[in-house]
């Protein structure tokens, strides 16, 4: 971008230099007889001058419009990365369900709080579509400057020309045609600038609110990205502590209380009538006791 900057404005300063000297010569000729066919050549210039200048439009708009999406589809990147999260996430549960029946149980309990892959692509990708439908919106302004610059010069310009032309069309009046002429490009130069002064504050413009949409796009993001990690930090969480049988009691379906006794497996004796009472010195029997043997 900055070469093509740095290349079009050297071409412009050769094409203003090219066209001084230029039209210095034609002053000096113009009264010769061949000043009428001397006049296509200036005006032939001067629409190639303006040709660049809609055609360097049209390259600053497109590049505008490229680096904005570019900015968006950086966001596929932490899409991937989310989706892998879920992957792994999903993989990790699968050992504590091959674990017992009673933890493929918690597994099965709390696993639909994981969000879908789906879910999360489908967020993701209503983020970036919503910053990226708004790239035309973006240079709406430009696009607009552009046509009003093309219209003063296949119109207004040319318009003029012809009239010049057919008003002084003999080699007599070759000095009048050529005050009208230069006229003509004097207003559409004045006229050039001003569009030229309105477009680079447009470029401006839409280079901020562009930054204001990827903003907007980051934070819709990290919404996803955010309640997803907590999602599945959640899930783990209940997980553990179901296969702990310390879970919630209100949402217990019989399989354990939130009572545990903790017993290594080496004071278990079968054969032993009076084995170590787990209530002993407790004020309440409670409704239920687990064990849980280490
Ligand atoms: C700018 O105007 C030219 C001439 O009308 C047109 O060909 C080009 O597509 C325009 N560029 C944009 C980006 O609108
Ligand atoms: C010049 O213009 C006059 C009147 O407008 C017309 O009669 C004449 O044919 C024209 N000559 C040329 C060479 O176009
Ligand atoms: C052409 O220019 C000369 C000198 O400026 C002027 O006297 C003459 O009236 C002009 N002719 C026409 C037809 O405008
Ligand atoms: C992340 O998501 C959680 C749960 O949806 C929410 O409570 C929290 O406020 C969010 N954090 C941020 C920084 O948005």
């Amino acid at each position: 971008m900055a070469c093509i900057k740095i290349f079009a404005f050297l071409t412009l300063l050769a094409l203003a230099k090219a066209q001084q000297n230029f039209h210095t010569a034609h002053m000096e000729h113009n009264a010769h007889r061949e000043s009428l066919v001397r006049n296509d050549d200036y005006i032939d210039a001067h629409r190639r001058q303006y040709a660049f200048n809609i055609w360097y439009y049209d390259v600053q708009i497109n590049e505008f419009k490229a680096s904005y999406l570019d900015r968006v589809k950086g966001m596929e990147y932490q899409k991937d990365s989310l989706l892998i999260e879920i992957d792994r996430a999903d993989e990790k549960l699968y050992p504590i369900k091959l674990l017992s029946d009673f933890s493929k149980s918690c597994v099965n309990k709390y696993e639909a709080i994981i969000p879908a892959k789906e879910w999360a692509k489908t967020e993701m990708d209503r983020c970036m579509s919503q910053a990226s439908n708004k790239v035309d919106y973006l240079v709406t302004y430009m696009v607009s400057t552009n046509r009003t610059l093309q219209n003063q010069y296949s119109n207004v310009f040319e318009k003029q020309v012809a009239s010049c032309e057919t008003r002084f069309n003999t080699s007599s009046l070759a000095v009048n045609q050529t005050l009208c002429l230069s006229n003509a490009v004097a207003e559409t130069n004045t006229f050039t600038q001003n569009n030229q002064k309105t477009f680079s504050t447009q470029l401006e413009e839409a280079h901020n609110d562009a930054n204001i949409n990827i903003k907007a796009l980051h934070e819709c993001s990290f919404a996803v990205q955010n309640t997803t990690l907590i999602k599945i930090s959640e899930a783990n969480t209940r997980i553990d502590r179901c296969v702990y049988g310390i879970d919630d009691c209100t949402q217990c379906q019989g399989h354990f209380c939130t009572d545990v006794y903790p017993i290594s497996s080496s004071k278990i004796d079968p054969k032993n009538p009076t084995m170590a009472n787990p209530f002993y010195g407790r004020s309440e029997t409670g409704s239920c006791l687990m064990l849980n043997i280490y």
